[in-house]
């Protein structure tokens, strides 16, 4: 069992971005500067949108994080992305999500220039990622990709399984593994809550893509031997005896279902820190291009 280790990866990426921008400083020019809005204090968001701000820093990027409260009016939230999409400072920002219930989220993701969304979540960039054309990836798919890439394992005419159909997981992840290119070819079968006899289709897999946001999910006896396991799911599941009241639990039972695997993702350290380093590497890609879309 080889460990597809995300915190070492996603290291060995920021380091590369960080060269990157190096090279942009000797040029005299600008460096790239990523902005997060958080509206509300649900934990885990602000502890992700902490967690990019920090990378931000690390690899010599500029950031602005704009906290707003619960309250705030879908009105208000418009007119701070109207002020993003107009900033030339700002070359990508992103709109934590979930949004509080009283804010119409599709209208948010349409309201963000395609061209500075660095998350992908733009009609406009989905269709073009749909398409192979040139957009941003949403970077959790994008972080798998280059897990996979990057530890080489085979994808090419494999039965990979997608459990999840979420517009910033599984359903990208489902269209671009089937797609031509590294890290992709592969046979794809997406699965949802109506999918019938799950664990008959997981055991002819031979790479599954777990994005259910259901604690410890997948067991042992759901996947055959040598599988490929990426686990995305990070659930906060109660424990008084951890100093913060929680651990974090993917959507794998990893102890059993490791022993079964070829290649396997831990929680956490697996795709967590990967999504934000692939963030990061859409800003500079947002930043290369200079706001002009090809
Ligand atoms: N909430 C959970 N994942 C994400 C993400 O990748 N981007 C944003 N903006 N919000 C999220």
């Amino acid at each position: 069992m080889i460990l597809l280790d995300g915190k070492k990866t996603s290291n060995d990426i920021k380091d590369e971005i960080a060269v990157s921008v190096n090279e942009i400083k000797k040029r005299g020019e600008k460096v790239p500067h990523l902005a997060a809005v958080l509206v509300g204090n649900d934990g885990a968001s602000l502890t992700y949108v902490g967690s990019k701000v920090r990378a931000c820093e690390r690899v010599g990027f500029n950031s602005t994080l704009i906290e707003l409260p619960e309250t705030t009016s879908e009105e208000r939230l418009l007119k701070t992305i109207n002020d993003l999409n107009n900033n030339n400072e700002i070359d990508g920002f992103i709109v934590q999500l979930p949004l509080p219930k009283h804010i119409n989220e599709e209208k948010v993701l349409l309201a963000i220039n395609p061209n500075k969304d660095v998350d992908g979540f733009h009609p406009e960039n989905f269709g073009k990622m749909a398409l192979e054309m040139d957009s941003f990836i949403p970077a959790t798919p994008f972080g798998i990709l280059q897990l996979l890439e990057r530890y080489q394992v085979e994808t090419k005419g494999k039965h990979t399984v997608v459990i999840g159909r979420s517009h910033i997981v599984g359903r990208p992840m489902s269209i671009l593994m089937s797609q031509k290119g590294p890290a992709a070819n592969s046979t794809v079968t997406l699965t949802h809550s109506y999918t019938k006899n799950l664990s008959q289709i997981t055991k002819q897999a031979d790479i599954i893509i777990v994005a259910l946001g259901i604690p410890e999910y997948l067991k042992a006896d759901m996947v055959k031997d040598n599988v490929v396991i990426v686990d995305v799911g990070i659930s906060r599941v109660p424990d008084e005896s951890k100093p913060k009241g929680y651990v974090i639990k993917g959507d794998v039972a990893f102890d059993e279902v490791s022993k079964k695997s070829s290649f396997i993702t831990p929680v956490p350290g697996g795709v967590g820190p990967m999504t934000i380093a692939m963030l990061l590497k859409n800003t500079l890609i947002a930043r290369e291009r200079g706001g002009n879309h090809s």
